[in-house]
């Protein structure tokens, strides 16, 4: 099965990567406006084809999107240190613009699923500008991938036994659903407590702090984000082509909000079958909604 990815950037060359090393699709292309780094980055990934699983990788343009069952959207600029991923509404809006009805025309029937920040008002608008395609975004499928990561460190436990997610914006308004945190099956307090490993507020903070404030510690150390963001990326698409419907946070218009935003969803081959609203504190209630209301604010901006 074919992938589209537009932006070849280091994001969207690295899910290209990833989806090759994962075996998660025969085809890759990928189209950006510079040519050259498309083109560059198609090859240096083929290069590792007869090592890896053999996908085909190239680069083209929009018409070589025709037959992609999914088409990420990772064009755009990307935070710099100290720059949050609202301020880069109005240039990635005008990129938006530009590239979605190409990629509506040249690919109908794909998946959309888009990587480009801020993600959640981005696929708002790729949801005005092709109407006819399913559309979600990455959301926070890579913050609750983070939160699970920091949980099983303290769990002392493989991350793919701890269950948890982060709602709402991707971005700084996120809300960590501790009652949805699970290691094991056991709430974690009670997992903690039964394992004899210390769980307290500071550590339940510094556990916040990691999640919410990963990116821009990352960026700070390297400008960019693209393994982890790459990898959900990857996941996501594997997850559409296989029909495994598989429940992720990514974001997508949620009527009771009003707006585009992550909560648990079942996504399969037609892009998002179900939308599972957990059962959330008052506390995760109020915050999940001050979410959404950051995100209204945003989107209106996008008018
Ligand atoms: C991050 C980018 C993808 O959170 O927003 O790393």
């Amino acid at each position: 099965m074919k992938v589209g990815i537009v932006g070849a950037g280091l994001v969207g060359a690295t899910a290209a990567y990833a989806l090759t090393l994962r075996d998660s699709c025969s085809e890759v292309v990928l189209v950006d406006q510079d040519t050259e780094r498309a083109r560059a980055e198609a090859l240096d990934i083929a290069h590792a084809s007869p090592i890896s699983h053999g996908a085909r990788v190239s680069s083209g343009d929009y018409p070589d999107l025709s037959g992609s069952r999914v088409v990420m959207i990772a064009a755009g600029a990307n935070q710099k240190p100290g720059e949050g991923r609202l301020e880069l509404l109005d240039r990635n809006a005008a990129i938006f613009r530009m590239v979605i009805p190409q990629v509506a025309q040249h690919a109908p029937g794909a998946v959309l699923l888009i990587a480009t920040n801020p993600v959640d008002a981005l696929t708002d608008l790729t949801v005005r500008l092709a109407p006819d395609h399913a559309v979600m975004g990455s959301g926070t499928v890579l913050d609750s991938a983070r939160l699970r990561y920091l949980i099983a460190q303290r769990a002392r436990v493989d991350a793919t036994n701890v269950h948890a997610y982060v709602l709402g914006e991707h971005g700084d308004s996120e809300v960590i659903a501790w009652s949805t945190a699970t290691v094991a099956g056991l709430p974690v307090a009670e997992f903690m407590r039964a394992r004899g490993l210390p769980w307290t507020p500071e550590i339940r903070a510094e556990i916040e702090a990691g999640t919410r404030d990963a990116a821009a510690s990352i960026i700070g150390g390297k400008r960019a984000t693209y393994y982890g963001i790459g990898a959900a990326l990857a996941r996501i698409t594997e997850r559409v082509l296989g029909d495994r419907r598989a429940v992720l946070t990514v974001s997508a218009p949620t009527p009771e909000y009003g707006v585009s935003l992550s909560v648990p969803r079942i996504v399969a081959s037609g892009g998002i079958e179900a939308s599972i609203l957990p059962q959330l504190t008052d506390d995760e209630k109020a915050a999940l909604e001050r979410s959404a209301a950051v995100l209204r604010e945003t989107l209106a901006r996008v008018e």
